[in-house]
């Protein structure tokens, strides 16, 4: 695992990681969507890594990026234990997942030991220093940002902006805070009504949306939800 002091100013993590809401999700209102299978799905990823390692399976959201692009060069930000870089990792990306917390990187490393997931690097970043120092068809930001310093955060977006290949894809989500769902978790930070749509001014939405969840605890809130794609 390739070792990297992290900065002063990280932000205090949560003893416990809250388990976002997801659609169709456990603890979610609504019904499951119904995706249509293709060739980078679940379904297709066999044997189930996540699921001998005691993952949670990748988020919803990267599954589906996962059906619009091609598998590439992608980035993991707040890898955690390696749900999402594992799943890519099996797609066929070459993988650099990134996270502050030794805990999560050491779990991903000893998966990626016992599998031979030699295209997957677990690598101990802050994000907050927003210094990426390569360039990427895919990085997805699943539930991390609010996490952040929120001092950073325009820094870490522009950072990941730039060190995004023409015409490759940025995947965001983020709790937000507004007047209809005041955000009743006690994060750093928290997405604006548009405000991911605004700091991507330019490049193409695949996807936005700013739809409301449900906690395990029964607490609701919107996540922005952004899939874009940087002009070639
Ligand atoms: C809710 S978890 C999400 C994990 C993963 N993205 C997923 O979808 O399951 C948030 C992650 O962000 C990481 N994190 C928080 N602050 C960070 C920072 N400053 N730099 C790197 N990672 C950070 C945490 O350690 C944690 O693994």
């Amino acid at each position: 695992m390739h070792q990297r002091t992290p900065a002063a100013h990280v932000y205090p993590l949560p003893t416990v990681c809250p388990t976002p809401p997801e659609p169709g999700g456990a603890g979610t209102i609504g019904p499951r969507p119904e995706y249509p299978r293709t060739e980078n799905d679940v379904s297709a990823v066999t044997p189930d890594l996540n699921a001998r390692h005691g993952l949670n399976p990748p988020h919803s959201e990267v599954v589906a990026a996962c059906r619009e692009i091609q598998p590439g060069k992608a980035l993991d930000m707040g890898c955690g234990g390696g749900r999402n870089a594992v799943y890519l990792g099996q797609l066929g990306f070459e993988v650099t997942a990134v996270d502050v917390n030794p805990g999560g990187l050491a779990m991903l490393q000893s998966i990626i030991d016992a599998e031979g997931l030699s295209k997957v690097e677990a690598r101990l970043y802050d994000i907050n220093e927003a210094a990426l120092d390569a360039d990427y068809d895919f990085i997805a930001c699943t539930v991390t940002l609010m996490f952040l310093n929120p001092a950073c955060v325009d820094a870490v977006i522009a950072d990941m902006q730039q060190h995004t290949k023409p015409g490759g894809h940025n995947l965001i989500v983020v709790a937000m805070d507004t007047d209809a769902y005041p955000c009743p978790m006690n994060f750093p930070f928290t997405a604006k009504p548009d405000q991911m749509k605004k700091m991507y001014a330019g490049w193409e939405l695949v996807k936005y949306n700013e739809d409301v969840g449900t906690m395990h605890n029964g607490a609701r809130l919107q996540f922005a939800t952004m899939l874009a794609r940087k002009p070639s």
